[in-house]
Formats: C-alpha cells, sequence, structure tokens
C-alpha cells in the first residue's frame, strides 16, 4: 500500500479553505507540522503551484513516506525530522523570517496505527512502545513498569478520561510484580478485566483509553503542544492563518487557550483606547470547534473525534507575549 492508499485525510476540503487566501500569493510559505503521510500537504502543493512547503514529523518513517508521494513537488518542500516545538530553531536555519500558514493535525497517523509492531494499537499483540520516534527516551513499557500507581492513575484518567483509572493503575502495579509488562496484548486484556463487566459494553473496545493515554504521555504530547501553539504563532507573517485539529479534548482546550491570548487585549477594560502594541494579534476564523460532518465520519471513521480551530494575524509579528 502507497501513502495515498493508507491514509485519507480529515476534512480536507475546509481545512483548505480555511488557509487557502493566506496562501494564494507567489512565494507563501505553508508549514505542515504534522506531516504524517503528507496528505493534506499534497493538496496544498497541487492547488497553489507557488506554495513551498516546510513540512515536520517526529517519525522517521512518516517522513519517509511523505517524501516518497512528495516527490513530484520536490523543487518546493523541505522535510525537516522534528518535533514541532522546534519550529522557530527550523526557520531560523532555513533562513524564513515569516510563514503564511501553519496546520496541526495532531495525534497518530494510521500508519502509525497500522504498524502493528509499534505497539500503538490494542488490538493486535506487540511490543508496549508507543514512540512516535523510536529513538525517544521512554517507552510506554517503561511508564507502565516503573511509574507510582498514582500516577498511572493521573495519566489513564486526565489524557485517557478513564473512568476505571484507579482499578486499572492499581492491577497493573499488582501484576508487574509477578512479571514486568513487555506487550500490549496482557495489558490490553487486564484492562479488560479490570472494568466492571456493564461498562464494557460502551465506549469501544476497554483498552483504547488507556492507550490513547500511554501513548500521550510517552510522548509528551501536551506539553509540546503548549509550547508549540505560541511559537507558531510568533512566527505568522501578517495575514498568516493556522489550523490546528484536534482529537481530544485536552488538545482543543490547550489550542482555545492559546488563541484566546491573541484575541485580548491585555489592558484593563476601563481604558478609554488601547494603547499601540496593546491591540489583539488574533483573529479567530471558526466559531468555536468544528466538527466534520455525519457523511466524512461514515467515510473515514478516524475523523469521529476531531475538532477543528483557525485563525489569523491581524497585527505584525513579534508582539506575541
Ligand atoms: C494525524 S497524522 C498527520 C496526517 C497528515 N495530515 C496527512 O494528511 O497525512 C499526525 C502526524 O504528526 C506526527 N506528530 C505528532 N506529534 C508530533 C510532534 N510533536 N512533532 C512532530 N510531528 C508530530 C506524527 O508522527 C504523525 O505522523
Amino acid at each position: 500500500m502507497n501513502a495515498a492508499e493508507r491514509h485519507v485525510p480529515v476534512m480536507l476540503e475546509r481545512v483548505v479553505a480555511l488557509l487557502a487566501p493566506a496562501l494564494a500569493h507567489p512565494g507563501a510559505v505553508f508549514v505542515d507540522a504534522t506531516l504524517g503521510l503528507g496528505g493534506h500537504s499534497e493538496a496544498f502543493l497541487r492547488q497553489f503551484p507557488d506554495v513551498r512547503l516546510i513540512g515536520f514529523d517526529r517519525d522517521p518513517a512518516a517522513l519517509e513516506l511523505a517524501g516518497e508521494r512528495l516527490a513530484p513537488y520536490e523543487d518546493r518542500i523541505t522535510l525537516v525530522h522534528a518535533v514541532y516545538d522546534e519550529l522557530p530553531r527550523a526557520l531560523a536555519d532555513l533562513g524564513v523570517p515569516a510563514i503564511d500558514g501553519i496546520l496541526f493535525d495532531l495525534g497518530v497517523s494510521s500508519m502509525q496505527l497500522d504498524e502493528a509492531d509499534r505497539g500503538f494499537a490494542y488490538a493486535q499483540d506487540a511490543p508496549l512502545d508507543m514512540r512516535m520516534d523510536s529513538t525517544g527516551p521512554t517507552t510506554a513499557a517503561d511508564i507502565v513498569n516503573t511509574y507510582s500507581a498514582a500516577d498511572l492513575a493521573r495519566i489513564l484518567f486526565q489524557y485517557g478520561e478513564e473512568k476505571f483509572a484507579r482499578r486499572i493503575a492499581d492491577r497493573i502495579v499488582r501484576e508487574r510484580e509477578t512479571e514486568p509488562f513487555t506487550n500490549s496484548a496482557r495489558l490490553s486484556e487486564l484492562v479488560r478485566n479490570a472494568i466492571p463487566q456493564a461498562a464494557r459494553r460502551t465506549g469501544g473496545h476497554p483498552a483504547k483509553r488507556t492507550f490513547q493515554a500511554l501513548r500521550i504521555e510517552v510522548n509528551g504530547e501536551l506539553d509540546v503542544l503548549r509550547r508549540a501553539l505560541p511559537a507558531a504563532l510568533q512566527a505568522l507573517a501578517l495575514h498568516g492563518r493556522i489550523v490546528v485539529m484536534s482529537y481530544h479534548s485536552l488538545e482543543d482546550r490547550i489550542t482555545k487557550q492559546a488563541f484566546a491570548a491573541g484575541t485580548k487585549t491585555d489592558v484593563p477594560d476601563d481604558l478609554p483606547v488601547i494603547p499601540a502594541g496593546h491591540e489583539p494579534y488574533l483573529k479567530l476564523l471558526t466559531r468555536g470547534a468544528e466538527r466534520p460532518t455525519e457523511e466524512e465520519v461514515a467515510a473515514n471513521p478516524r475523523a469521529a473525534s476531531a475538532r477543528v480551530r483557525a485563525a489569523t494575524r491581524i497585527r505584525e509579528k513579534g508582539l506575541v507575549a
């Protein structure tokens, strides 16, 4: 299977429409912070013949596949193996002072889920790994075998929204004393057994939430996003646009807060005029978070939890707190 067959880009038309006004001029720079298999990027390169793409991914396997897919546009693309919070340094290295559009399509790619040996999928037995970049320091097994019951419960509850977090955490700690966890099937089975029978019938596979929580912790996903969004807003040129697609309520909340910081002024309400330099620097382009249509979810179940927010820079670069 090639990259195009493996992954259907989520909310593609809407994402293109939101970013298009910023990319229509010659020499526009578009950053894909989460290149994945290059589905969204390919659409931009096809639609905007003058756009230059800078694509980031922390997963070398994704970069390789996206590189093959985007080979026809080779003279307009720069692919960077980095975590997206390294954007400012990468732009400085490339001599790019400001960018016109940036897309974050968060989370894992379908390729990562499909490659059983990377341990992202609860439904297949594999080493408990879940690192998006396999040179990263911590695997899911390290977390499961070393974190305290309290820390495990916190992660499962916060990142997985798992109601039975404490029960699962206690059981993990008990069972790892007999033998450390190495594989996903044993953990998946433990979670299933820890959840009361009545609760197993709802909410999909019982281990789904635990696996999501571990993946977020392994890759430090929320901390990275918290650092990356202000940096991305800072890098946007005047009239530049940002689109963030989240798949988890905490990602969406971080995005909402990062955008809100730019749409408000930081001076007290009772000042008659806003002093120069303190005006809002962002305008929202979406009302709340936009969701995919029912038709899209029916055709591509991976779109089901997507939420899209977009904003545009309305004041010159350099003034983001
Ligand atoms: C949902 S996929 C993107 C799919 C892509 N939009 C497409 O159409 O093919 C997310 C990708 O972002 C990468 N990724 C996730 N977090 C990252 C981060 N903090 N820095 C860089 N890449 C990241 C993952 O490795 C994965 O390949």
